[in-house]
């Protein structure tokens, strides 16, 4: 559908039946705000409205017959803000809508490299006008309260009298509300001297949880003599630019817009605020906005690029990757999290799961400033009340922290009791997470301030979880359901019994190490918190006795109790018509079946290879690839990961490509719903973790390369304790250079050597 290029996605043509895919490629954001690729004009064909921003939601109810305690009182969802973009043009009276006027050519680009969206078309309106469109948008990354458009109409055949609306709609609704139910109240609209201000609250609930407000404030400037009239229709507010064009002249409208809400601000100061905003904005001109839009597009790209050489799909499908994980989490605010869908749709409702820490985490530890995946810590550090709420809620004591499945601000958000109660495995990648950041960064102080609390909270939860069983005498977690949604309420989940005990023994050695560089620090939290060692007696006997289930025949880890009860039949026994068997099957005939929905064994090989051998990885890979059908976007990536482990270079290329250009190609038909945003970190993972190899242990960075057959090269650029370590990739040969810093321990196919600022190595590339 896509031009293939190495900067750009390029839509040629306009094809309406793919208008709402094109909106979810074609999205931009600030990790502030973002927004879909919905048009400046009017089209009254399909389209799903969506103007987002970070961190402002609406709780829903959830309350349903089927109620059980412990389900939360409300479904968090960012919802679609009030629309800032509309530019409504009529020509002689008549309206330019693009879903009906007849389009000569079409042509939309996503620009990746500097982050923005353009587009231009020739139009034909019924009276035979003909027009050229050329707009150009961005959500600046510099100021990021302000979006602005610059939008050229050009009379291409013949005079024209045109009339453009520019103006705020503030009557916004979800695609997921009930019963078109709309989560806004209008507060106030004004214009005065030329500037239209919305404010606008989230409707009042019953949960306790704070409106928001959100003040829109836009502006026009226009290169031709027009006149302006104010315009206030319903809740549709700006102002009328009428003017006269010859043929062959063009009128430029930049539109500047700022948008601020209840999140940073007092709703008393709102409106001033975001007038003061638009006003700056004008002043600095779209020139200038740019100019600095694009510095940090730069200094983004310079950190993070991936490039490929020999395969330009690849190219364009990682920068793709890339560019929506930078546009979607920038890390400098640490109440602000990742939604899977980011900015570009409501499912999911924009909240956090625990893709974040499993998923995303080590794209943005390697790829920006320490502080971006500190923030990501800090979230659920200061969530860390909630978590133990939460468990309360479920009859856990004492500190416990079990946090949710999805949330926004800490509060479980989910309601299928298969998941909220038993999809515990979550607190496992979180814990997780701190251990990859101290190692990555050396930053061990985190342990000290945050890390421990957090990791005292989920150790509490896991003991209290476990069982000692009567019989086999050893600890067991039963009732879950792993990250394989396919199977529920299962007991004893290999990946949930592991990760429990890595977590129990992780804390356990954090809080000896704490003791001995800190005792001060660690006194004052246990009392804090009310730690007792003897809570460290009982984590020790569940650690020595915890149930991890094998199979003896097949050799291999047992994914939970019953796995090999079910059907011996592998994905190569699937005819290709009944997948995804999520689109063919009953619910219950995939409950019964052995298909495997995601890495779940799998998931734990990738975290814990290192505890485990390289025969084991190879057997289990090998038994649960065969059953895995990979109808979650998070899984062909950690399966890839694990295949370049293994050397099964050409399985690992096939599953990086199912990640790598999942929406661009739309493989799910789903990418109307918005992008797989937290399973773009996958494409990362599988070429850095995968192809080259690396890996962080305490104190050295090692890596271990080979190259796809098809690409001549690859390189990229990973920061690491203050350096700047670049790699890159061919046939022949594996350079690194550092150009900050320096790294003491880097390891190459198991050499070690020490890289001086500037310095450069060469090495040959090995062969698998
Ligand atoms: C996956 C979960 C994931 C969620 C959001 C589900 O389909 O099974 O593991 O957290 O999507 O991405």
């Amino acid at each position: 559908m896509f031009v293939e290029d190495e900067w750009n996605v390029i839509e040629d043509g306009f094809d309406a039946s793919r208008h709402v895919i094109a909106e979810s490629v074609f999205s931009i954001g600030n990790g502030h705000m973002g927004q879909r690729a919905n048009f400046e004009e009017a089209y009254s064909g399909e389209t799903m409205q969506g103007n987002y921003i970070g961190g402002v939601f609406f709780p829903d109810k959830t309350r349903v017959g089927w109620w059980k305690n412990g389900y939360p009182d409300y479904f968090a969802k960012v919802i679609n803000a009030p629309a800032w973009i509309g530019l409504h043009t009529s020509v002689n009276g008549n309206l330019l809508d693009l879903a009906s006027v007849k389009i000569h050519s079409f042509r939309r680009t996503l620009n990746m490299k500097e982050g923005t969206l353009s587009k231009t078309c020739v139009v034909e309106l019924p009276d035979g006008t003909l027009l050229r469109i050329e707009s150009m948008r961005f959500v600046s990354m510099a100021a990021v309260e302000i979006g602005t458009i610059s939008y050229a109409i050009t009379a291409e055949n013949k005079d024209c009298s045109l009339s453009v609306l520019s103006f705020i709609e503030a009557h916004v609704l979800n695609q997921d509300s009930n019963y078109d139910e709309c989560f806004w109240e209008s507060i106030s609209q004004k214009n005065e001297q030329g500037i239209s201000v919305s404010v606008d609250q989230t409707k009042q609930n019953p949960f306790g949880v704070p409106q928001f407000t959100v003040a829109t404030a836009i502006c026009n400037e226009i290169s031709v003599s027009a006149t302006k009239k104010q315009y206030h229709k319903q809740l549709q507010l700006g102002e009328t630019l009428d003017f006269k064009l010859k043929k062959g002249e063009t009128a430029v409208i930049t539109k500047y817009a700022a948008q601020v809400s209840t999140m940073n601000y007092s709703a008393q100061e709102l409106p001033k605020i975001a007038v003061e905003r638009v006003k700056e904005a004008e002043k600095t001109g779209f020139k200038k906005l740019y100019a600095d839009h694009k510095k940090v597009w730069a200094a983004k790209w310079k950190l993070s690029d991936i490039v490929i050489k020999g395969d330009v799909k690849a190219q364009q499908g990682i920068r793709f990757n890339i560019f929506h994980l930078n546009q979607t989490y920038t890390g400098d605010d640490s109440r602000l999290n990742i939604g899977p869908k980011g900015f570009t749709g409501e499912k999911y409702g924009g909240v956090t799961y625990w893709d974040t820490e499993a998923f995303c985490f080590p794209f943005y530890l390697s790829t920006s400033p320490e502080s971006v995946s500190r923030n990501l810590l800090l979230y659920r550090y200061k969530q860390l009340p909630q978590a133990i709420k939460n468990a309360g809620k479920l009859g856990f004591t004492g500190g416990a922290a079990l946090y949710p499945m999805v949330t926004m601000t800490g509060d479980e958000c989910h309601n299928e009791w298969e998941i909220t109660f038993e999809e515990i495995h979550r607190n496992g990648a979180i814990a997780h997470a701190i251990y990859d950041y101290v190692t990555y960064t050396g930053d061990r102080a985190y342990l000290v301030d945050y890390g421990l609390e957090v990791l005292i909270g989920i150790s509490r939860f896991w003991a209290q979880r476990v069982i000692l069983s009567p019989i086999k005498r050893k600890y067991m977690i039963l009732g879950v359901t792993g990250p394989n949604e396919y199977e529920n309420n299962v007991s004893n989940n290999w990946y949930t019994n592991y990760f429990a005990s890595w977590c129990l023994r992780y804390t356990m050695e954090t809080i000896s190490w704490i003791k001995r560089v800190a005792n001060e620090k660690y006194v004052e939290l246990a009392a804090k918190i009310s730690f007792e060692e003897r809570e460290i007696l009982r984590w020790s006997d569940i650690v020595n006795n915890m149930y991890l289930p094998t199979d003896e025949k097949y050799g291999i880890i047992l994914q939970n109790d019953g796995y090999l009860d079910k059907e011996p039949i592998t994905v190569a026994d699937l005819p290709a018509d009944q997948r995804p068997i999520n689109q063919h099957w009953s619910w219950d005939r995939i409950l019964r079946s052995p298909f495997i929905k995601q890495a779940d064994v799998v998931q734990g090989l990738y975290f814990f290879e290192n505890e485990l051998n390289e025969e084991t990885i190879q057997r289990n890979f090998e038994f649960y690839e065969a059953r895995c059908v990979h109808e979650s976007s998070l899984s062909p990536c950690i399966h890839s990961v694990v295949a370049s482990k293994i050397g099964d270079e050409a399985k690992a290329y096939e599953l990086y490509l199912r990640t790598a250009r999942l929406d661009l190609d739309d493989y799910n038909k789903e990418a109307k719903e918005g992008l797989h945003i937290t399973s773009m970190s996958g494409s990362w993972l599988a070429i850095v973790k995968g192809f080259a190899g690396m890996r962080v242990a305490q104190n050295d960075i090692s890596f271990n390369p080979y190259i796809p057959s098809g690409w001549k090269s690859y390189s990229f650029s990973i920061t690491y304790r203050n350096a700047t370590l670049t790699v890159k990739v061919s046939k022949s040969k594996v350079e690194l250079c550092v150009s900050n810093g320096y790294i003491p321990n880097l390891q190459v196919y198991g050499q070690t050597y020490l890289l001086k600022k500037d310095e450069h190595i060469t090495i040959q590339t090995k062969k698998k």
